[in-house]
């Protein structure tokens, strides 16, 4: 059988959880694609680094020109994270003609339009399904599964950092400090925690789901946002004590013609389904026309469960690849609803 060749540029909490799925379920993939995956070339910064996963058999470099000149490589993963060299080196595969799947959402938020243009004229998928809530599939259900209905509005707990200090502050007494030392330590904050703490990283998340829901690209200084840095434990003991959770939560909503979003703890009566949501876990609300209210629940981060929604875009692109369906990502959906109202 074929093997499909992919490369990784990141090793730590999410590319080790690549690693770790793709080598682990080789026969399901093989099942499902008829095609064998191997992780060939990992760019890191620092090749000498104790790895907690088996890179015997895997070229690790520093140099991104070994996947680039690579033709055996046709997938490259970038879980580097941040804007820059990410946006670079995003730019730069994709101009090698290597489909590219990210878990990027500081990335995708900001210069998305950008690299997915680049992807298109490159005739290449760029998917990012990893990068909004976690494990969640939620970006491919919003196209898949709300095709025709009206989205009105999105909204939801979107970051696994802040839903754990905020849960153990209110369940365990933990201090904000504390609390916040324990979700780096288990690799759900980013690798500086200032995006998730001030409610950046919610707000890039939204801007994406607010993209899929109603078609829109906003930009974080149109957006009302706040974070729970200041949040003491006396401010969850008196929500409690009147019978609300406080959760960081998102909001985008279709207004008339525009979208208003925003970010910010919010005081959740104690027996909604989002005040159920507790430590890493993630929920999206999505409403439609249609459908009314839905609810979509599971980790929000974390290396494996992160893994398998980068696993999930590999597993879709390598059946592009075998189908010779590449270059129509899902991702591109709304660039080609736009294309098909510009042709009417
Ligand atoms: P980590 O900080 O754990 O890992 C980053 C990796 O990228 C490291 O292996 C590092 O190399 C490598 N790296 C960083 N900068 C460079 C560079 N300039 N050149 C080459 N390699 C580089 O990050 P995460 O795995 O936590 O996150 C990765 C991405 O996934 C981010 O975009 C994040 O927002 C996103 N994400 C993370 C989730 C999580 O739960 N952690 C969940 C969902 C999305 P080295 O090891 O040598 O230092
Ligand atoms: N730092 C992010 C979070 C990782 O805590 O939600 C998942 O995107």
């Amino acid at each position: 059988m074929e093997t499909i060749k992919i490369g990784l540029v990141g090793l730590g909490t999410v590319g080790s959880g690549v690693l770790q799925m793709v080598e682990n379920n080789q026969d399901k993939i093989s099942n499902i694609t008829g095609r064998k995956l191997s992780v060939k070339t990992i760019v890191v910064r620092d090749v000498h680094k104790h790895r907690n996963v088996d890179t015997e058999n895997i070229h690790l470099t520093t140099e991104l020109d070994d996947i680039i000149n690579d033709p055996e490589i046709k997938i490259v993963v970038e879980v580097m994270g941040g804007i820059h060299p990410a946006k670079e080196t995003i730019t730069a595969l994709l101009n090698a003609k290597k489909h590219v799947v990210t878990a990027n959402k500081d990335l995708i938020a900001s210069e998305g339009e950008e690299l997915t243009s680049i992807a298109r004229k490159n005739k290449c998928d760029l998917m990012y399904e990893a990068s909004v809530a976690g494990g969640i599939p939620i970006l491919r259900t919003i196209v898949n599964s709300f095709a025709a209905d009206q989205i009105t509005e999105v909204k939801g707990i979107v970051n696994g950092t802040t839903n754990y200090i905020l849960t153990q502050m209110q369940q365990k007494n933990c201090s904000y400090d504390e609390a916040l030392q324990k979700a780096q330590e288990l690799g759900f904050a980013e690798s500086d925690p200032t995006n998730d703490v001030d409610g950046i990283d919610a707000a890039y998340k939204m801007i994406i789901l607010s993209q899929f829901s109603f078609g829109t690209h906003l930009k974080l200084d149109e957006m009302k946002i706040q974070g729970i840095r200041k949040m003491q434990l006396t401010d969850v003991e008196q929500a409690s004590q009147l019978g609300y959770t406080v959760k960081l939560l998102g909001i985008a909503r279709r207004i008339n013609d525009g979208v208003f979003a925003e970010v910010g703890p919010v005081l959740v009566p104690a027996d909604h389904p989002l005040a159920t949501i507790n430590n890493e876990n993630n929920a999206v609300m999505v409403t439609g026309q249609a459908v009314g209210e839905t609810l979509f629940y599971g980790p929000g981060a974390g290396g494996l469960p992160t893994a398998n929604s980068v696993l999930s875009d590999i597993v879709s692109e390598t059946k592009n690849i075998v189908l010779g369906t590449t270059g129509n990502s899902f991702n591109n959906y709304q660039n080609e609803a736009d294309h098909v109202k510009a042709s009417e």
